[in-house]
């Protein structure tokens, strides 16, 4: 698409997701690595749509988005009133697990009182706080893996995507891996395909080759063995809700990268920013899991890989207990659990009851 008669890529650059000339331009994650094709959204029902189907995911981006979703729903509804409060609602509850979503949803909505101006400047702060915050997980986490590596080249193993398409810009786990990359230290970065929507395969990868940084493709069972087999010397990792105990929950496929890990002995540590820490639930098993149905591990884009009508469970992420996580690596600091530090209490304050 074109807007303003820019072209595409020229308009985002390299973002993810903007406000721009009035409404929300997002890249499409659902057609890459094939298609780079961006997405303009100015409702709250096809924002809703574009979370739910994926078109704009990662903890990071799903805040923005649900942020720049409220400046979209008072814009429609004005500053109160029932029909707000739904669509306000609805964007909430588009995806579960990620906290952030919840949270941002909540921030920006907390200004529609003081209308549309407001509630945009509180979605944009929002943006620009993940901005900043990608640059500085990337930079405290370069610095905790040399600290943890031994070798002078790293091969960092991550799985699904965590780069600029899950966040605004350069990203969580992956943007440790670039700025390790950036200081001449990668030796490569090993991503998992992440099934059974291949955001490691289809994302992470496209996102490494844009980078320039040499990396491998693994399926997602090859994770434990080849750590397991002293082929990689740290695993990093993003999350979609931090507890307080320090569990985490992230991409299904995380807890056995984790186990791995710690059978291997290679450091695990996880990388969000403090907007995803959840100081107000105690423990993992308190994380609304996301189960996304049958449909998607049935097929791979559209080819069936079992009988039709197969039952399945599809649980999109699970949780890795603290005790198996060495350090989280946030935008304001690194929490060394392997040495019994415990999370801070997030000035984030706590997320709302939801009514
Ligand atoms: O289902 P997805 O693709 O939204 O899952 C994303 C992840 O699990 C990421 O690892 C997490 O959101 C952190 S992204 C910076």
């Amino acid at each position: 698409m074109t807007v303003s008669g820019r072209p595409a890529a020229e308009l985002l650059g390299g973002r993810s997701l903007d406000w721009i000339d009035g409404a929300v331009v997002m890249v499409d994650q659902t057609l890459l690595p094939d298609r780079y094709r961006l997405l303009r959204i100015d409702g709250v029902p096809e924002m809703v749509a574009a979370i739910r189907r994926l078109s704009v995911r990662g903890a990071p981006a799903i805040g923005v988005a649900g942020a720049f979703g409220v400046a979209l729903a008072v814009r429609e509804h004005g500053a109160d009133g029932l029909e707000l409060a739904e669509a306000v609602e609805s964007l909430r509850a588009a995806r579960p697990t990620a906290v952030n979503l919840a949270r941002m949803v909540d921030r920006a909505a907390a200004r529609a009182g003081e209308g549309f101006d407001a509630v945009l400047a509180e979605a944009m702060a929002v943006r620009g706080e993940e901005v900043a915050a990608s640059v500085s997980m990337g930079e405290y986490g370069a610095d905790l893996v040399v600290e943890l590596v031994e070798r002078p080249q790293v091969r960092a193993m991550t799985i699904c995507n965590t780069g600029g398409l899950a966040t605004v810009e350069r990203g969580t786990a992956l943007a440790v891996i670039q700025s390790v990359f950036e200081r001449g230290l990668l030796a490569e970065a090993l991503a998992l395909e992440t099934r059974p929507l291949l955001q490691g395969a289809r994302l992470t990868t496209w996102e490494l080759a844009r980078m320039g940084a040499p990396h491998r493709l693994l399926v997602d069972s090859a994770g434990p063995f080849t750590l397991a087999r002293g082929q990689a010397d740290v695993v990093l990792t993003g999350a979609d809700r931090i507890v307080a105990n320090g569990d985490t929950a992230n991409k299904i496929g995380t807890f056995s990268l984790a186990l791995g890990a710690r059978y291997a002995g290679v450091p695990f540590v996880v990388v969000a920013p403090e907007s995803t820490i959840d100081m107000d639930t105690a423990a993992g098993a308190d994380i609304p899991i996301e189960d996304r149905g049958a449909a998607e591990i049935g097929s791979v884009r559209g080819v069936p890989t079992a009988p039709e009508n197969t039952a399945a469970a599809n649980p999109a992420f699970d949780v890795t207990p603290a005790e198996l996580i060495t350090a989280i690596v946030t935008d304001r600091r690194i929490i060394r659990l392997d040495r019994g530090e415990t999370l801070p209490d997030t000035p984030l304050g706590p997320l709302r009851t939801p009514s």
